[in-house]
């Protein structure tokens, strides 16, 4: 169905609406622009022949329309040749296409089409592949034989074919019959300018090789024969020297032997060199006209090529032998009647060459077997012709589409009446023309237009084409379809354009006016049996097989059949054939005149469409109901319509159907209920089913879509949640289980721990393993012990005894050191707890004479042992001295020297030390010399030889202080010099600044002098210092 749908206009012109021949012209016109060339009327194909190559030929496309049924795709020949075919395979009814038009329109390029599909869709075989082969490869023979360029059409067929194909039950071809209808023959000796004789002239000379030229006495310039045009020897877009390499090639495909084809191309050569033959006229002896052949080579070569004397050829072809039953005469033909004879013998050459041809190509391609086979034919024939000048061939011509016409007719009209009868629809009749009438005029037996011409033909004395007319004129005068001068004139009409020798028939498809003069001569056909006979005695044996009437046993007085009979007779089989098959219609229309793509000549379509009865073929099949189609499609097309058969309906089609069309509230009389079939009256009414379908099927999508969405989406979510839940499942289970492993691991080795640990325990004591620790941990106490025992032992008894026994053993070395520190600190802590508290004092006195001298004074190490008294002067006995440190205990008292700083000399005085003052005095009276408050005493110098001498120095401020510092000499200067640093700190809290040094400075009232200490040499002075000045300001003092 898809006409209904994406096409430009209507595909099937069933559908147009309004219907007038207006719209159907414009319906034709734009899909022509379109590229759309194929349009419907029912199951008729309408084709205009688009003159350019489209893309919508080949075998995708054959495979495409092989899969659908006729209305599913855009209108095409192939789907029509799909149901031709489906119907005689599948029905076992026997098929024709009937293929009509003008010249030019685009026939027997649709009858190859047909030819094509049918070939390829059938079952495939090595067998059936060369019975196609022979079928296909048939037409570029018949073509460059039956074919000729033309002013309308570069490859117009100049004869009528129609092609029978045999199929088998299984519908692989088998075989085929060819028949052909009348061959313009009358173009072999003559065609108007601008057209060419048959291609294989043209194909002949421009593709055989000098040898074959030569074998065939010809000459390759197409110029030099007579016959030929050479104003047009060439077509464009033909290669003539291709083609007959092609056409040699079809015909060894076929099963012409090289013989064969050798001597047909032989008696081509004879024809076109007839055309050569000139002759002229020629006086004899009793005065009448004669004719002779003037060139001896021409006709000497013919008869070479044909095998027969020259002689006897020139004779046949200028005399003529007239035969009674009682005796002969030989007359001689003047020229013209010689030409005559010669033209004829050229076309009746070339016509049987060609009728020989169809049936040796019939002898290969038929079936031999006699069992019933399906058949399907392809008519391609002439179609209507109106030339300028209609002569005999246009006459037979159009009483051929006259015919046709009315097949079409009857068949179509009476299929549809049928129809509607078989599905018990009443039957309106249906206006129509009939053209019954004008086959009647041309055809009837005894009043028919060829009858009488055979009855003129025949008839004896004076019979002319005049005469013939004027038969016709008295005849037909009353006729409504004959027209002519003198019917004219009896009517009181005037047509200037009916000339005087012509007559005019009013054909369905228009009037055609046809010139009378030549229709006795093409009637009569008539060959002198001279030339039959002269052909039939040549040793050529293709030639003599084409005259076999020359063969004198069988010769006979009886005249042949006339052409008009015979075509008649011919046509009257093809209809009897054609009846009895199912009919497939194909309608070629030329949209233009001058094989031009994309022009479309409104007013010559027009007419076309007209003589082929375009707009009746609708009316027909329109009458009544526009549409038909069977239950269970409609229903299948329309379902989704009603909520009560979508998505299924379970009850019967018909009811089904019912429910949709009740739900759309149409008017009752827009559709009707066959048998088998729903009509409907009108276009409007199925667009608006169209229409509604197309609305709902969007909507059907988008609910499928949506449901298929949904289910997809949820099939996926199950089946993901259904994996999922598996890998969970095995995932814990996974885990679980290796938990479980290792739980059950760790709790064996435990338990084999503690097993092992207790029964260890329990064997322990059974076993000598422990006795190794035990004994040497037993060994190691007693070592340690003896050891200890031992030291103790040996233990020094006093504390600075620093002896102590080495260790036994190395690894008691550490721990003999600690033990040695430990017990000295121990020894020295029980020494000095021992100590009474005077014994500490005077300790803690050595200690701070030990940190001020040690390593640094010389007598130092002698006053060590020698204990600190302090009171050196009797202090007890000298109360006078007490008195004078009377405010606190003396800490020491002795006599020590002072050094005069003016000379160096030593004055004796007792030196008192109090805790807060050092104290001079007098050795004889005591009486007091000087006082220093230890907080004026800023520092001592002292040497650090043996000497005791020492530097007190003075705070410059204090008023003893302003004499000078004191220069002085101690035989315990040890002890006197830590007694005045003890008092200073206890006092002053503060440490006095005690210099051990060999060069110090003293102050005095009258300045500095610097004291230089040199040790003298002399050891039997023993502490005696001397002293000696320098100068006023230095003193060098000399001890040990
Ligand atoms: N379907 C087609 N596609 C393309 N060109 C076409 C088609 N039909 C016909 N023709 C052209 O028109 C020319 C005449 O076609 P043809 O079948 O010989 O016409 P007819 O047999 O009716 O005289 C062809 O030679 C070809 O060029
Ligand atoms: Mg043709």
């Amino acid at each position: 169905m898809s006409l209904l749908e994406g096409s430009v206009e209507v595909g099937d012109m069933v559908l147009l609406e309004p219907l007038n021949e207006k719209s159907l012209l414009k319906n034709l016109e734009k899909r022509f622009q379109n590229k759309e060339i194929y349009t419907y009327i029912g199951n008729v194909v309408i084709s205009v022949n688009p003159y350019q190559q489209l893309p919508i030929f080949g075998p995708e496309f054959i495979e495409k329309y092989k899969e659908y049924n006729f209305y599913e795709l855009k209108p095409h020949i192939y789907a029509l040749a799909n149901q031709a075919y489906q119907s005689l395979k599948d029905h076992d009814r026997d098929q024709c296409v009937i293929i009509s038009g003008e010249s030019g329109s685009g026939k027997t390029e649709a009858s190859k089409l047909v030819m094509s599909y049918v070939a390829a869709v059938c079952e495939k075989g090595e067998q059936v592949n060369s019975v196609k082969e022979q079928l296909l490869q048939s037409n570029p023979v018949l073509e460059a034989f039956g074919n000729a360029k033309t002013i309308r059409n570069n490859n117009s067929s100049r004869f009528g074919k129609y092609m029978d194909i045999e199929f088998d039950f299984k519908g692989s071809p088998l075989g085929g019959v060819i028949t052909n209808y009348l061959l313009e023959k009358s173009r072999v000796v003559k065609h108007i300018k601008g057209e060419r004789n048959f291609h294989i002239f043209y194909q002949l000379l421009a593709g055989a090789d000098a040898q074959l030229l030569k074998a065939l006495r010809l000459e390759q310039d197409g110029s030099s024969y007579s016959y030929l045009n050479f104003e047009v020897s060439r077509v464009d877009g033909m290669d003539d020297a291709a083609n007959f390499r092609a056409v040699q090639n079809a015909m060894n495909i076929i099963g012409f032997s090289t013989e064969e084809i050798q001597k047909i191309l032989e008696v081509i050569a004879i024809v076109l060199k007839l055309g050569n033959v000139e002759l002229g006229d020629e006086f004899q002896a009793n005065g009448v006209a004669g004719s002779t052949i003037h060139d001896g080579k021409v006709i000497k070569e013919i008869s070479d090529l044909m095998g027969l004397q020259a002689e006897m050829l020139e004779r046949a072809l200028c005399s003529r032998t007239m035969e009674t039953n009682k005796e002969k005469v030989v007359t001689n033909l003047n020229k013209i009647q010689a030409c005559y004879a010669r033209d004829a013998l050229a076309k009746n050459i070339y016509s049987r060459l060609f009728n020989w041809i169809v049936n040796r190509i019939n002898e290969n391609i038929k079936v031999n077997d006699s069992t019933k086979k399906k058949v399907m034919g392809v008519l391609d024939i002439y179609g209507f012709e109106i030339l300028e000048n209609n002569s005999f061939e246009q006459f037979v011509i159009n009483y051929c589409n006259e015919k046709l016409q009315q097949v079409f007719i009857e068949m179509t009209l009476k299929e549809e009446q049928e129809e509607y009868k078989k599905e018990g629809i009443p039957w309106d009749n249906i206006e129509y023309f009939d053209n019954r009438i004008i086959c009647n005029l041309i055809e009837h037996n005894q009043q028919g237009i060829l009858a009488m011409l055979d009855e003129e033909c025949l008839r004896p004395g004076m019979v002319s084409d005049s005469t013939f007319l004027a038969k016709l004129n008295q005849m037909f005068s009353k006729h409504n379809y004959y027209e002519s001068r003198v019917t004219q004139n009896a009517q009181h009409q005037h047509d200037p354009s009916l000339g005087l020798s012509c007559f005019r028939i009013l054909h369905y498809a228009g009037k055609v006016t046809y010139n009378v003069n030549g229709f006795m001569d093409k009637n009569n056909d008539l060959l002198f049996r001279d030339l039959s006979q002269a052909l039939w005695s040549s040793k050529h044996s293709l030639l003599r097989a084409l005259f076999p009437e020359g063969d004198p046993k069988h010769a006979s007085l009886k005249r042949p059949p006339t052409a008009g009979t015979q075509f008649k007779n011919s046509i009257a089989t093809l209809m009897k054939n054609l009846y009895s098959k199912n009919p497939n219609y194909i309608r070629c229309i030329k949209p233009n005149e001058h094989q031009q793509q994309s022009v479309f000549s409104s007013e010559l379509v027009g007419n076309q469409a007209r003589y082929l009865g375009l707009l009746e073929n609708v009316r027909v099949r329109r009458a009544g109901y526009a549409y038909r189609q069977v239950y269970k499609s409609f229903l299948e097309r329309y379902r989704m319509l009603s909520q009560a058969t979508w998505p299924q309906w379970r009850g019967q089609d018909r009811e089904g159907i019912e429910k949709i069309l009740g739900e759309l509230s149409l008017g009752s009389g827009e559709f009707a209920f066959g048998r088998t079939k729903i009509f409907i009256r009108s276009p409007k009414t199925l667009f608006y089913l169209e229409e509604k379908r197309r609305i709902r099927i969007h909507q059907l999508a988008i609910l499928i879509q949506k449901m298929y969405r949904g289910w997809r989406c949820r099939t996926n979510y199950q089946l993901m949640r259904k994996s999922q839940i598996l890998i969970s499942a095995w995932f814990r289970g996974n885990t679980q289980k290796k938990l479980y492993g290792r739980i059950k691991a760790s709790t064996l080795l435990i338990q084999a721990f503690v097993r092992g640990w207790k029964t260890r325990k329990e064997y322990r004591k059974y076993f000598r393993s422990g006795a190794a620790l035990q004994l040497a941990n037993f060994i190691y106490r007693r070592m340690a012990q003896k050891f200890l025992l031992d030291l103790s032992k040996n233990l020094p008894s006093k504390v600075i005894n620093y002896k102590w026994p080495p260790p036994p053993y190395k690894t008691f070395t550490l721990v003999n050191q600690e033990l040695k520190i430990i017990f000295h600190h121990w020894k020295c802590k029980k020494y000095r707890d021992q100590l009474s508290p005077q014994k500490k004092e005077a300790l803690k006195e050595k200690l701070c004479a030990s940190e001020l001298f040690k390593d640094k004074k010389a007598s130092y190490p002698q006053s060590v042992p020698m204990p600190f008294r302090g009171d050196y002067v009797m202090l007890r006995e000298k109360p006078k001295l007490q008195q004078t440190a009377a405010n606190g205990p003396v800490l020491m008292a002795e006599t020590v020297n002072k050094v005069n700083r003016a000379n160096g000399k030593m004055v004796p005085r007792i030196l008192l030390l109090t805790k807060s003052h050092m104290i001079l005095a007098d050795t004889k009276g005591s009486k007091v010399k000087t006082v220093i408050g230890l907080e004026n005493v800023s520092g001592v110098s002292v040497s650090s030889f043996k000497n005791g001498l020492f530097g007190l120095h003075l705070t410059e401020i204090s008023s003893v202080g302003t004499k000078g510092d004191f220069l002085l000499v101690s035989e315990h200067v040890i002890e006197l010099l830590t007694k005045l640093y003890q008092a200073t700190l206890d006092k002053m809290k503060k440490q006095l600044p005690i210099t051990v040094t060999e060069e110090f400075t003293m102050k005095f009232k009258e300045g500095k002098m610097s004291v230089r200490v040199i040790q003298s040499q002399n050891s039997n002075e023993g502490n005696q210092v001397s002293c000696k000045k320098k100068g006023s300001d230095k003193l060098e003092v000399f001890a040990q």
